[in-house]
């Protein structure tokens, strides 16, 4: 899927797939320059880090595993409580492991603030954050975030894992939607 075939619905492009390839591999070179040749387990949250989980980890030279976990944040309409459920969990036992989590976007930060408690608590190795995109402004929590690929401003945005009600997730670039969207 790319431009022509949503054309009209995407209001503006803010990251283009070449942007993001790019910053990815520089992000890989940040992260194997931690790890320095340990081994890592890569934690991706479905279904939005699909996209970030793929191209990231095809970069990394540090030797590294997968896992997914899917959570449901309870909430009014798109806004994030904090309160989370978990809809499928870790596959593996992370006691002892470097931990990375992949996430697509932080937004509020609560979801993450979540996770990070639920993880620690299953004393990994270490447990390190990394993101495509961070809105700075709509934050709620303070998370420390280790390997940032791009602030954006604090709009809600589609593409590379991101949807809208299920759609434009398989876009290969990060932008706004048309508002005409939104109106159904
Ligand atoms: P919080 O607020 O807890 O939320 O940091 C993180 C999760 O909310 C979703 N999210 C978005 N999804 N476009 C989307 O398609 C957006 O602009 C957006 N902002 C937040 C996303 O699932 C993320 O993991
Ligand atoms: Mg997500």
């Amino acid at each position: 899927m790319d431009a022509k075939d949503v054309e009209g619905e995407i209001e503006k492009v803010l990251i283009s797939a070449e942007e993001i390839d790019a910053r990815l591999t520089e992000m890989a070179a940040e992260i194997d320059a931690y790890y320095q040749g340990e081994k890592v387990l890569l934690v991706g949250v479905l279904n939005g880090a699909v996209m970030a989980m793929a191209d990231l980890s095809r970069k990394l030279s540090t030797p590294a595993q997968m896992d997914w976990m899917a959570v449901s944040s309870y909430g009014s309409g798109t806004k994030s409580s904090g309160v989370v459920r978990i809809l499928k969990d870790l596959a593996s036992d992370i006691h002892d492991v470097n931990v990375l989590i992949v996430e697509d976007i932080i937004d509020s930060g609560l979801t993450l603030s979540w996770l990070i408690a639920n993880l620690k608590s299953r004393e990994p190795k270490s447990l390190r954050i990394a993101t495509v995109l961070r809105k700075p402004e709509a934050a709620k929590v303070e998370v420390h975030v280790d390997h940032v690929g791009f602030d954006i401003p604090n709009e809600f945005v589609v593409g590379y894992g991101l949807d809208y009600a299920g759609d434009y997730r398989t876009l290969p670039f990060v932008g706004t939607l048309a508002p005409h969207v939104y109106g159904g």
